[in-house]
């Protein structure tokens, strides 16, 4: 029996956030999926409100400057990524325009194949908490199937995850009163941690078969 080698992966945390919330989720699994021992791209996906709205707000505003660093998300970091977790708060518990113009983008990518055989997950943010997690993730997650992509969600795999109550991905409920706290912060590590084990066995399995 030949020994299937353990693949170093590839993980791309591709985000919206408009206030912040989710950029920090982004920040927590990023940093996560990298001690879990993967190779790890932060990518922000490009503002589509005008400079107006942006500033009109300063959370907002303030946001945009405190991540003006981090580079903004490109077809290679997708096709780069063994794994691809897309972050994005809920709007009228849906995905964002601005990550969903991002993923409408990648047509050409999809018509080729080029997105499948890939695992993907997802993260989000409210401001209340029954206003729309799930259905923005599952929203989110109907595109998976498109690709062919492999969901991996975390489910109650965790014994925290009992404790947050959203197995279909890490989830805050934010605002000014409520920073991302360390319920998030474990949920972050938890659905980071199952992502890269089954980037790695799903990279390595591949291998086997091709
Ligand atoms: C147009 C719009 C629609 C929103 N819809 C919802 C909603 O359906 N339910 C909810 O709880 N919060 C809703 N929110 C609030 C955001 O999802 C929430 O503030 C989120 O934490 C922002 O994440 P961010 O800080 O990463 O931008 C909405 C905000 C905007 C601007």
């Amino acid at each position: 029996m030949p020994v299937v080698p353990v693949h170093d992966v590839n993980v791309a945390v591709i985000y919206y956030s408009s206030t912040g919330t989710v950029a920090e989720l982004a920040r927590l699994i990023a940093d996560a999926a990298e001690h879990a021992g993967a190779d790890v791209r932060l990518r922000r996906v490009a503002e589509l409100a005008p400079r107006s709205a942006v500033d009109a707000n300063p959370a907002w505003a303030a946001n945009v400057a405190a991540t003006a660093d981090i580079l903004e998300a490109t077809h290679d970091d997708v096709l780069w990524a063994d794994a691809v977790l897309f972050g994005t708060p809920t709007r009228f518990g849906n995905v964002t325009s601005q990550l969903k113009q991002f993923v409408d983008t990648l047509g050409g990518l999809w018509q080729q194949g080029r997105l499948a055989d890939k695992v993907y997950s997802g993260f989000t943010a409210s401001a209340t908490k029954h206003g729309g997690q799930e259905s923005t993730l599952l929203a989110l997650y109907n595109t998976v199937h498109h690709f062919g992509g492999i969901l991996v969600a975390p489910g109650y795999t965790d014994p925290a995850k009992f404790t947050d109550g959203n197995p279909y991905g890490t989830s805050h409920v934010g605002g000014p009163d409520t920073p991302v706290d360390a319920e998030a912060a474990t949920a972050a590590r938890v659905q980071a941690e199952r992502v890269v084990r089954f980037a790695k066995a799903v990279k390595a399995g591949l291998a086997t078969t091709s």
